[in-house]
């Protein structure tokens, strides 16, 4: 493996990912001052899904997402690969939407002139041609009279205009991937979920897979196609997202669905709600890091961290026990 540095993932060189994914990403760790934050995650982003990423805080959901983009925080030491590495083509083949739009536009110059730029940052367009291309793009995440609008200044939107504002700058360059870090969290209850529509919508009209990080497993629902459950620094779960959520494999899975409340059925209801805190990275007990929550730990989960394996077809989890929850096939033990 190559050696690490600091601003991106190694194994940088290009190369085509397997399997038909657009995007491979394989023991993937993330450290500070030696200490891990992300501890081995390995996953796929294929053409045109939507992969949620989810967790509880400090799971490492954002250092995994940002990743990608080779867009770690200084100080960081990753390792691993991530193939192929996109972030010399970000703005062009991998973008992000952030979880504060207005840290992402710049106050002091129109939206419809930093959307003009984006395009001509990666496109050989004339001034008039990206300009064009930037108002259609604001038309067409929902913004009224957007070439009116693309002379206005971020702040003379409000917060709901300027997450779209932000959804059009990823999407404008048709990208293959986008990233979004919690791009709601922002909003209201009403404008999340019409943003959230926009952006699946928008990432659909321009053929992009879409990797969401987000703590709403509704959403997920919504508008997921597989997800990745992290904890502690660790891919816990990983499958197609209705199978996950109706029927979790992972205690720690189980718990995050047994705080929601599920009109569809009392199946769930067995497993205790999570109680507690994930550790922090550094202070991790020995053993399976959820175990100190888990209902189901035994001595043997007190002593060996269980590796992600392969549960049922397309789905993945790390967990001794995987097969003694109500979610497991019965005629198919692990
Ligand atoms: N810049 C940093 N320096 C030191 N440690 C960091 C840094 N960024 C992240 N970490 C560590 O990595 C852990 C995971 O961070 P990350 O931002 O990926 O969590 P997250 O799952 O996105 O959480 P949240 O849901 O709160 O956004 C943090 O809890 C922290 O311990
Ligand atoms: S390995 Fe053990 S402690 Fe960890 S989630 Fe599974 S049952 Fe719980
Ligand atoms: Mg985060």
């Amino acid at each position: 493996m190559p050696s690490p540095s600091p601003d991106r993932p190694t194994g940088a060189h290009p190369g085509p990912p397997p399997d038909g994914a657009l995007l491979s990403v394989r023991d993937l760790r993330i450290s500070f001052h030696g200490t891990e934050a992300v501890r081995g995650v390995s996953f796929d982003v294929r053409p045109r899904e939507v992969l949620a990423l989810v967790g509880e805080s400090g799971a490492g959901k954002s250092l995994t997402a940002r990743a990608l983009l080779g867009m770690v925080p200084a100080g960081a030491t990753v390792t691993g690969s991530v193939l192929p590495d996109l972030s010399a083509e970000r703005g062009r083949r991998i973008t992000l939407v952030p979880q504060d739009a207005l840290s992402a536009l710049s106050p002091v110059h129109p939206v419809g002139d930093q959307l003009a730029a984006a395009v001509r940052s990666v496109r050989r367009v004339s001034r008039r041609e990206a300009r064009a291309l930037a108002v259609a793009a604001l038309d067409r995440v929902g913004i009224p009279d957007a070439g009116r609008r693309a002379r206005a200044y971020p702040h003379e939107f409000s917060g709901g205009m300027r997450q779209r504002a932000v959804i059009a700058m990823a999407t404008v360059n048709e990208p293959d991937i986008v990233v979004a870090d919690e791009p709601t969290t922002a909003l209201d209850a009403e404008r999340r979920e019409l943003a959230l529509r926009v952006l699946t919508e928008q990432r659909e009209a321009v053929g992009a897979s879409l990797v969401l990080v987000t703590h709403d497993l509704e959403a997920v629902r919504g508008h997921a196609d597989r997800m990745l459950v992290m904890y502690a620094g660790r891919a816990v779960e990983l499958g197609p997202a209705r199978e996950v959520l109706d029927r979790p494999r992972a205690p720690y899975t189980a718990g995050l669905l047994a705080s929601l409340p599920r009109p569809d059925g009392p199946r769930l209801r067995r497993l205790p709600v999570l109680t507690g805190t994930p550790p922090a990275p550094g202070t991790l007990p020995p053993g399976c890091a959820f175990a100190p929550r888990c209902a189901l730990a035994d001595d043997r989960c007190r002593v060996a961290e269980p590796e992600p394996v392969q549960a049922e077809a397309g789905r993945h989890v790390a967990c001794h026990h995987s097969a003694e929850l109500p979610g497991a096939p019965e005629e198919q033990p692990v």
